[in-house]
């Protein structure tokens, strides 16, 4: 008996990746699986069947059930389709994994408006065009497992993906809110920012990626191998009967590391009774909020800062 046996899971993404790894685990431990991908390229373009038809044979070859979605998550009529295809091959959706996912790069003041629209389009409207339809059969069965992806991108920050790190962050925050929303109809929904080598990773080349890091602009990457594989296991879990415990968290997953991510909530504070002026708020913010030693992401380092010069009267009045 496999931890999820006889369950119905949809992956959106499913075709390549972490989405493909997860689609293989799932049928492993007993489920039937609709592997939904357009096979389309990192960048969002194209259409290609052949990434959800090779996972299906291989489930299939392996002695396990599962079926092909070609639909994409960016528009409502594709996210029912998906929702659909479970109910008309399997009769119910017991598991939604929203795996699908497309970059587009750049920075803020070069971002074109159909950049932006995109990412967001294929990331948080793809995670509502597929949660909406299933939740809705979910709360009727009084039993789901959602799980979302979010990434460290938007829980962090990273350069030059302010479109896919919106996304992101925004997508951290559906699933509290569709936690509280759902929780009490047995319907439980987790968050994965996984960290896996896959095409999409490999978009961004080393160079870039040891400059951002240099730059203190981005975190260094986990000195072990990071496959797909490694996320599967974790989404699983939170997929299975057994995790009903677990609702609205998010967890780091990639290479030997599970991790569960601290909620956003107020680490320092000052108070007054009354409302604080401009001028006491800029003599007591550093002190009183921050460790002395702090330094904000994206500002040159104090060593690189030019010392500071002494104004000139006349230089002020300019
Ligand atoms: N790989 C990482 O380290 C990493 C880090 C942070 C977050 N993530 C997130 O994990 C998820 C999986 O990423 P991956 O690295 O496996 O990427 P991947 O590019 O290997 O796979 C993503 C899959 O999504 C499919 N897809 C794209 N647009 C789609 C659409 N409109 N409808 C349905 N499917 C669509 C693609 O065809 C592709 O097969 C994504 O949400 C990604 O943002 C990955």
């Amino acid at each position: 008996m496999g931890i999820v046996q006889d369950r119905v899971a949809v992956v959106t993404g499913g075709g390549r990746g972490i989405g493909r790894a997860i689609c293989l685990l799932l049928a492993e431990e007993g489920a039937k699986v609709v592997v939904n991908d357009p096979g389309v390229a990192v960048d969002g373009t194209g259409f290609d069947q052949r990434p959800a038809d090779e996972v299906v044979e291989e489930i299939r070859r392996r002695g396990g059930v599962a079926v092909a979605s070609y639909d994409s998550v960016a528009t409502m009529e594709g996210g029912e389709r998906i929702i659909k295809t479970a109910l008309d091959n399997f009769g119910r959706i017991d598991i939604l994994v929203c795996c699908a996912g497309i970059l587009r790069d750049r920075m803020i003041f070069n971002m074109t408006e159909e950049e932006w629209d995109e990412v967001i389009r294929v990331h948080l409207k793809g995670h509502f065009t597929v949660m909406k339809p299933a939740s809705v059969l979910m709360r009727q069965q009084r039993y789901g497992r959602i799980i979302t992806f979010s990434s460290s991108s938007g829980l962090i920050g990273n350069t030059g993906q302010a479109n896919y790190g919106a996304a992101k962050a925004a997508i951290a925050g559906l699933t509290r809110v569709a936690a509280l929303d759902l929780g009490r109809y047995g319907v439980t929904v987790n968050c994965i920012a996984p960290s896996a080598n896959t095409r999409m990773t490999a978009t961004i080349p080393d160079r870039a990626r040891q400059i951002r890091e240099q730059m203190g602009l981005a975190r260094p990457r986990f000195e072990m191998s990071r496959e797909p594989e490694d996320v599967a296991p974790m989404v699983v879990y939170l997929a299975s009967e057994e995790a009903g415990w677990i609702n609205g968290q998010i967890f780091y997953v990639g290479g030997g590391i599970v991790a569960r991510a601290q909620e956003e909530r107020p680490v320092r504070h000052m108070w007054k009774p009354e409302r604080w002026t401009v001028h006491e708020i800029a003599g007591l913010i550093r002190s009183q909020l921050f460790d002395p030693t702090f330094v904000s992401p994206g500002l040159p380092r104090p060593e690189a800062q030019p010392a500071p010069q002494q104004a000139q009267p006349s230089q002020t009045q300019a």
